[in-house]
């Protein structure tokens, strides 16, 4: 990719020639206030947010469609660009519910950000509004079209990134509404990926809903558990609990995750989770026929006990029909070490090359 001049706000750089001039500011870090755009999505130019000046051009025009040429000359900011860009976020606002209090995105908001910039309080556009109820019934997305600003991130994201292409524009004009065919209930895959873009509240998990905003938890980065992609994943977490997952655009999965690693995570609370070893007991009995009745119960075990019990009975197999009578199915939710370590086990310690995993369940 060749190189070529450009200067923004009279710094001089050198940038390549496929960027725009919204990555080239970045490369800068000039900072151009945006809501459409995203860096895994190509360029929108829905929100007219990020207009700037060229020289030679004699309107604004927006930096995250237009690309860099030879000798260009960019000004970010100027009165009158700040003042386009107050009065596009007024504009967005004049039909937009003022319920920060209640929003889950409160203090994780775009647009909220933008209003606190601008210092927006009272807003001179008083019109018709857009009302929608959240009524979908699916089991993780909320979707309160009444705070969409259609800036198309989610539709972007579904289609190109998830590739699957679940919503998209409905209608035209003031009535445009991001939806489902037919306005049906979501029914996707449920990766999440659209909610984790949404730069208002108008996407937001169902299990996280008035559980704590992003502000009330402490975060841990840690790997996925679910399989051997190995997601990074951010656990949001609020009194020692998991009240939601994202993942960082930084991360190698570049915050894209699957619905397992996005809303898989309410087992660790489960009361039907297994803490403790159980050894499985065969009880055969006759009836009064001669017919054979098998019960089997799970006996409670310390760690030691089922230890000693696994040892006993692979020795027994092993004596009587060799190693070969005997396989080891491991798991791509176990690390690397620990995969290791049970074919090392299965091959040095057992004696059989009798050894897989479970892949992708
Ligand atoms: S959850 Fe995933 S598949 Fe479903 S609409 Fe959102 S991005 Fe598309
Ligand atoms: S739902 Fe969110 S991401 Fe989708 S268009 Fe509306 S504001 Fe943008
Ligand atoms: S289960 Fe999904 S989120 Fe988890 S590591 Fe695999 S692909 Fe990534
Ligand atoms: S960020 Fe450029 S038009 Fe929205």
């Amino acid at each position: 990719m060749s190189l070529i001049r450009i200067k923004i706000n009279g710094i001089e750089t050198e940038v390549p020639s496929d960027f725009t001039v919204l990555d080239a500011a970045r490369q800068l870090k000039i900072p151009i206030p945006t809501l459409c755009n995203h860096p895994l999505l190509s360029p929108y130019g829905g929100c007219r947010l990020c207009v700037v000046e060229i020289k030679g051009i004699a309107r604004p025009i927006t930096a995250c469609t237009t690309p860099v040429s030879d000798g260009m000359e960019v000004i970010t900011s100027t009165p009158i660009l700040e003042q386009l860009r107050k009065t596009i976020v007024e504009l967005l606002l004049s039909d937009h519910p003022q319920d920060c209090l209640l929003c889950e995105a409160s203090g994780d908001c775009t647009l909220q950000e933008l209003a606190y910039f601008y210092g927006i309080r009272e807003n001179r556009f008083d019109g018709k509004r857009r009302m929608y109820e959240d009524n979908d019934k699916n089991p993780f997305i909320s979707r309160d079209m009444q705070k969409c600003i259609l800036c198309g991130r989610c539709v972007r994201i579904c289609d190109e990134i998830q590739g699957v292409h679940a919503i998209d524009y409905t209608k035209r004009g003031f009535d445009t509404k991001v939806s489902t065919a037919y306005d049906m209930d979501l029914d996707c895959e449920f990766c999440g990926q659209c909610v984790s873009v949404c730069p208002t509240g108008a996407l937001t998990g169902k299990q996280w809903s008035s559980k704590g905003r992003t502000k009330d938890t402490k975060t841990v980065d840690t790997v996925c558990p679910y399989c051997g992609v190995g997601c990074q994943i951010t656990l949001h977490v609020k009194d020692e609990d998991v009240i939601r997952v994202t993942s960082s655009p930084k991360s190698h999965n570049q915050g894209l995750l699957c619905i397992k690693g996005r809303f898989g995570y309410t087992f660790i609370r489960s009361p039907e989770r297994l803490k403790i070893p159980l050894i499985r007991v065969v009880d055969k009995k006759n009836d009064d026929f001669g017919n054979g009745n098998i019960k089997i119960s799970f006996k409670e075990a310390s760690w030691q006990e089922a230890i000693d019990y696994i040892i006993s009975n692979l020795k027994a197999i092993k004596d009587k029909h060799g190693p070969d009578a005997i396989c080891g199915l491991s798991s791509a939710r176990c690390t690397n070490e620990e995969n290791y370590l049970f074919q090392k086990f299965m091959r040095a310690v057992v004696g059989t090359n009798n050894v897989d995993h479970c892949a992708r369940l």
